[in-house]
């Protein structure tokens, strides 16, 4: 269960498949506005996609319907695109984008807020992107995996919120999931040494309220809620550990 090294050819996919994922990213934001289905958010995503010769990651992946995730309000994470999930004034949406280029994965995620959002969602989401930055900032090579959860969770505990355990970040290559998982929380022990070359993804989700449960949705199999409704927030890089620290993969071009 070693966790792979990558070659220098590898890195310059990685770099090419992550630089993709966000361009896609910066693609859709002008569309994601009041009104607008996520089902077509989804097909102009997809035939983006495919329009630069790449794979839409998550379509057919252990049987997702969709190329994109799209996770309105409470839904944690794996919402899936429907025509009528039509976005209205006030909602957070969290789009995650995952490429397949040249057989490498890239995989990112942000939220967008939709019309006037409520001051305490917009916080929620501000937050998760400090969490995630927070967790980014501690890849260094000799660091430990549990560093990247221990710096997320001493942020975020400083406010009501509760940090989602159930899904993790992971290693990535071409494999879309692969060791390690990556927790955003602090699991109490070390787990395994950071290393120049691993590239992995960070990506908390962070709920508005402390004591949520999480439940998955019967019929889909997919989609991942808060059960008290509270809202959830998500952002995701893919980073890549460098000889002096890290280097994001999906950065935006904008
Ligand atoms: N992109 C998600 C992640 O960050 C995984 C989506 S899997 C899917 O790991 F099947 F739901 F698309
Ligand atoms: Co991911
Ligand atoms: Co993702």
């Amino acid at each position: 269960m070693s966790i792979p090294i990558l070659s220098s050819e590898e890195i310059k996919k990685m770099r090419s498949a992550g630089r993709m994922a966000a361009k896609v990213l910066d693609f859709i934001t002008p569309y994601v506005q009041e009104g607008v289905s996520t089902e077509k958010l989804d097909l102009l995503c997809h035939t983006f996609i495919l329009d630069h010769g790449c794979i839409p990651a998550p379509l057919n992946y252990h049987g997702f319907p969709k190329s994109i995730c799209t996770s309105i309000n409470n839904v944690i994470c794996h919402g899936i695109p429907f025509e009528y999930d039509i976005l209205a004034n006030g909602d957070i949406i969290n789009i995650d984008i995952t490429v397949i280029k040249d057989g490498y994965h890239g995989d990112t995620s942000r939220m967008f807020l939709v019309g006037e959002v409520d001051p305490a969602a917009k916080l929620l989401v501000d937050r998760t992107y400090k969490a995630m930055m927070k967790g980014v900032e501690a890849v260094k090579p000799g660091a430990n995996f549990n560093d990247i959860g221990k710096a997320i969770e001493k942020y975020i505990s400083k406010f009501e919120y509760g940090i989602v355990q159930d899904y993790t970040g992971h290693g990535i290559g071409k494999v879309f999931h692969a060791e390690p998982p990556v927790l955003h929380y602090d699991r109490g022990y070390p787990a395994a040494r950071i290393e120049e070359g691993m590239a992995f993804t960070v990506e908390p989700m962070i709920n508005g309220s402390p004591n949520y449960k999480t439940e998955l949705d019967k019929n889909d199999g997919w989609t991942v809620r808060t059960t008290d409704g509270a809202l959830s927030a998500q952002f995701e890089h893919t980073i890549l550990v460098t000889p002096s620290g890290h280097e994001i993969l999906t950065l935006s071009l904008q």
